[in-house]
């Protein structure tokens, strides 16, 4: 795939920008309705899933014309999209600055079919560790997994970062009307806060410490695990109690060992499994905790029935494809900066945290895989909160600001908690519905007049007034419509956004796979951290550092 021109020199790209040149501002997606009574049909796909009842894509009210939606799918094949998804799933090593393949699609692969790697099928090994996180599963859940005390597990501390802590957080969230009875506590920042807040809470006797780190070289991870394993041995006065409350996740066993974890207790990946995509591996096991083993195996299956549409459905018919070229149509050419992911589902309410990892640390970078610097924008910025909470906080200026903000919608049909009769659920649905509507439609300047006017405001104040009242509208949004957030329907999504991300790295010929704009930072840290040991003033920075590490160790 390296052998791909830069985008911007790449024949269709030209061709998009020059309709985008003559047509791009003129595109109105109200007016689009208006010519087209089949829109909707056309800018629409339902997925029909096995059990968990169809899944929407509306992405209708979109800036797209049939004219520039054709180049955009000619976009997709002229950068090679379906030959890259191939390589993937086929587990060539795609990452190539780290000479990995890129096979996070293995560990959901529910069908009999071998994935082979360097020649070998790996699904032996990913099935032996799944039922060996079932095993502990079950025996965790029915209290025959007893603490050194003797008694049952009723609380789990995941202790890990990024990939380690983001997607197992965010799924145990989403599915908590599934949840099996354990409290389940996450440990992610190395500020000794977040470790302390949690430990109060819970019980040495009870608490089972899960210790996520693909690495296991994870400062934060490894200083929080530390503590916690401090924490345990002074409250049970016993050394061996690690054995019975402490258990690893990663690819590591040398470092597990040495950390103290009986290799027994340990659940292993591989390095084809990327941080970030790695909540389909042993790093899900909070989630199998939280939720059961069965209900893992449905969120794996819901990323399994995404992967199939992925790797079969036409471009025009493919729904990461879809959200892909959009996203692509907005970032390069309206040059949107930003992108929100607003899910009308307060259990979601990880879900753009989740993906700000998963979008921005895979297509953060600047240097095509034929290592030439980009001249055009690559990843976007990526946010957002649930609805309705976010209407009352950042909605005003996607409406009325300067800022193009293509945004996605997510919302189920149907609620876990349909409290008042539905009321609320009712209300929530409406608040989705009425934004998409909004955002799209607007308010004209007769509208708003005419408004103002009924409320008996006229003359100079109607004139000073109105243009505060206008909405000019044809903000994007897509929305995604489920039946129920089911742990099938929610692996669907994720790995609906996976190839989403996979497909626009691929069409920007970067590589999604490494993260090595993190280091940086991290080497820094570890030169500072010896300089913190006394309040000698430093002087070995430049200015504004050593200002602020002086200013600092002033107040010591
Ligand atoms: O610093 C970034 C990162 O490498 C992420 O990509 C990863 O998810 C996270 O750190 C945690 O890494 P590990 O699982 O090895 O502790």
């Amino acid at each position: 795939m390296s052998a791909l021109p830069l985008l911007t020199s790449d024949p269709v790209y030209q061709q998009i920008k020059e309709y985008h040149s003559k047509h791009g501002a003129d595109i109105n997606i109200k007016q689009l309705f208006e010519k087209d009574s089949c829109r909707f049909a056309k800018y629409s796909l339902r997925l029909q899933t096995p059990n968990d009842g169809d899944i929407l894509l509306d992405y209708s009210k979109n800036r797209i014309t049939e004219e520039v939606w054709g180049l955009l799918l000619k976009l997709a094949e002229s950068r090679k999209v379906l030959e890259a998804r191939d390589a993937m799933f086929a587990g060539e090593k795609i990452n190539i600055t780290e000479d990995r393949a890129v096979l996070h699609t293995a560990l959901r692969n529910r069908s009999n079919n071998p994935i082979l790697f360097e020649g070998k099928d790996v699904m032996p090994e990913v099935r032996a560790v799944l039922d060996h996180m079932k095993d502990f599963t079950n025996q965790v859940l029915s209290g025959q997994w007893k603490g050194c005390t003797g008694k049952k597990i009723t609380d789990v501390v995941n202790i890990g970062i990024g990939g380690s802590d983001l997607g197992p957080l965010m799924v145990t969230e989403a599915l908590k009307p599934y949840c099996k009875g354990l409290n389940t506590y996450f440990v992610s920042n190395i500020d000794g806060t977040h470790l302390a807040e949690v430990l109060k809470k819970v019980s040495y006797e009870t608490t089972l410490f899960i210790v996520a780190s693909k690495t296991f070289t994870t400062q934060e991870t490894i200083t929080n695990a530390t503590s916690a394993k401090r924490w345990l041995i002074e409250h049970s006065q016993n050394e061996n109690a690690v054995a019975k409350h402490f258990v690893a996740l990663s690819t590591n066993a040398e470092k597990v060992s040495a950390f103290g974890i009986d290799l027994q207790n340990m659940f292993g990946f591989w390095d084809w499994v990327g941080g970030r995509y790695s909540l389909w591996s042993a790093i899900g096991l909070s989630i199998s905790l939280s939720i059961g083993f069965d209900n893992f195996e449905q969120l794996l299956e819901g990323a399994f029935f995404m992967d199939e549409h992925f790797k079969t459905a036409p471009l025009a018919k493919n729904t990461p494809v879809i959200l892909a070229l959009l996203g692509i149509w907005y970032s390069n050419f309206y040059n949107a900066e930003t992108h929100a992911l607003l899910p009308y589902d307060q259990y979601l309410h990880r879900f753009a945290a989740y993906f700000q990892q998963g979008d921005m640390e895979s297509n953060g970078k600047f240097v095509t895989k034929g290592s030439q610097e980009v001249d055009f924008s690559t990843g976007p910025i990526v946010w957002g909160e649930p609805g309705t909470n976010g209407q009352h906080a950042f909605y005003q200026l996607i409406h009325q600001g300067t800022r193009l903000i293509p945004c996605d919608f997510i919302a189920p049909a149907v609620s876990h908690n349909p409290i008042a009769g539905g009321a609320h659920h009712k209300i929530l649905l409406a608040n989705f519905l009425a934004q998409t509507e909004a955002l799209m439609a607007g308010k004209s300047p007769e509208q708003a007049k005419a408004e103002l006017e009924k409320a008996g405001v006229t003359g100079a104040k109607l004139d000073k007034l109105l243009p505060h009242k206008v909405f000019k509208g044809n903000r994007p949004t897509n929305s995604i419509v489920v039946k129920r957030v089911t742990p099938f329907t929610l692996g669907a999504l994720i790995a609906l956004y996976e190839h989403k991300i996979f497909t626009q790295g691929i069409i920007w010929n970067i590589n999604s796979f490494d993260q090595w704009g993190v280091e940086l930072g991290k080497q820094l840290a570890k030169a500072i951290e010896p300089e913190l040991v006394n309040t000698d003033p430093v002087s070995s920075h430049d200015g504004s550092t050593n200002g602020l590490i002086n200013f600092i160790k002033s107040n010591w």
